[in-house]
């Protein structure tokens, strides 16, 4: 087994000795650290014996470990470890990625940090963007509220179930929750069917649903001109473009009655506004995919509230649970044929 040399360092000056010891260039940056709540044994580099010596830490032999097999959030740690304790138990845990963009929710008071927060992200995670969520998605258009950490934003591709969503995430919002739901929608049997998408969004429902069930056409309609840019771009990508006809306007201004077989209503907390709306959109026998939140447990009474106010005759095929939204309160579609 190949061996390397290792300081030993206590854990309770890591904070302090570590970054100091990659600063230096004595520690070696391909290496993995290793250790246990006692001490950390951090790879040198050769010829820095007498630097580690000087430092008043021991040297011990030790297996080399291949800096690539360690968690990133550990290397994000490591690299991190000069900030204060109160900010390191505040590093954000999770992240998202869509192509080269990392995106991170991070606690406001860590806004100082956000420099070498991102500059750890990015190495850790081998991404040339790093952005930080800082307020979520807000208003009528659900724009996010990005903040960028690291690099410099831009249009990134996701990935999902077997289609391409093309977007930069400091200007539309991806929802990485309602990834079954948006896997469901391939998954229905839509062959011959008109179909509306009454939000569209850059095309999270409509682009499965029109690639994989093959919809005689689809209506997809967004009044955020961002989300349509992107919608229009994702439609060539993922090769729709003879059924998906993309619509930039306000769906209530959308003309026509009585067309549509199927219609999407993927909008949460002001859904049962747009019911008439799809209503009159609507074919006798429509299914109508209906989201909104509702308090967990009152899903089937709040959606024949919404629905027996504006419809005279509806059956409310199946509720799903799309995510958790708040404390005791979820997101929900209701599949409700009218
Ligand atoms: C919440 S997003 C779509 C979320 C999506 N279903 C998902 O899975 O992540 C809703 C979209 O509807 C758009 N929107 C809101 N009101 C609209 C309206 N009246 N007409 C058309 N689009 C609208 C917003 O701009 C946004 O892009």
């Amino acid at each position: 087994m190949r061996t390397v040399r290792e300081a030993v360092v206590p854990a309770g000056r890591s904070a302090e000795l570590i970054p100091l010891l990659f600063s230096e260039c004595i520690a070696d940056p391909s290496a993995r650290i290793t250790g246990d709540d006692g001490c950390r044994l951090v790879p040198i580099m050769e010829g820095a014996e007498g630097a580690v010596r000087a430092m008043g830490l021991e040297i011990v032999e030790g297996p080399a470990h291949s800096e690539g097999s360690r968690p990133p959030m550990e290397r994000i740690r490591d690299a991190l470890a000069g900030l204060p304790p109160d900010a390191l138990r505040k590093l954000p845990e999770k992240w998202e990625t869509a192509g080269s963009t990392v995106s991170v929710k991070m606690d406001p008071s860590l806004e100082e940090y956000s420099e070498e927060i991102g500059r750890a992200f990015a190495s850790a995670l081998g991404k040339g963007t790093v952005l930080a969520d800082v307020s979520g998605v807000s208003g009528e258009l659900r724009r996010p509220g990005m903040r960028v950490l690291y690099g410099s934003p831009g249009e990134s591709v996701k990935l999902e179930n077997g289609i391409r969503y093309c977007f930069d995430a400091t200007k539309v919002m991806f929802a990485s929750g309602n990834l079954d739901e948006r896997r469901r929608m391939g998954q229905l049997d839509c062959r011959g069917e008109t179909v509306v998408d009454m939000f569209a969004g850059i095309g999270y429902f409509a682009l499965p649903l029109a690639r994989f069930t093959y919809p005689r056409r689809l209506f997809a309609c967004e009044k955020n001109p961002d989300s349509y840019e992107f919608l229009v771009k994702n439609v060539v990508l993922n090769g729709v473009g003879d059924r998906v006809i993309p619509i930039l306007t306000d769906n209530r201004s959308l003309p026509g009655r009585a067309f549509a077989d199927r219609i999407l209503m993927g909008y949460v907390q002001a859904t049962s506004e747009f019911i008439p709306k799809a209503l009159e959109l609507a074919k006798p026998g429509c299914i109508i995919h209906y989201h909104d939140t509702f308090p967990e447990g009152k899903q089937e009474e709040s959606v024949d509230a919404a629905f027996s106010r504006y419809c005279g005759s509806y059956k409310v095929i199946a509720i799903r649970e799309v995510k958790s939204f708040a404390p005791g309160v979820s997101h929900y579609v209701a599949d409700v044929r009218v």
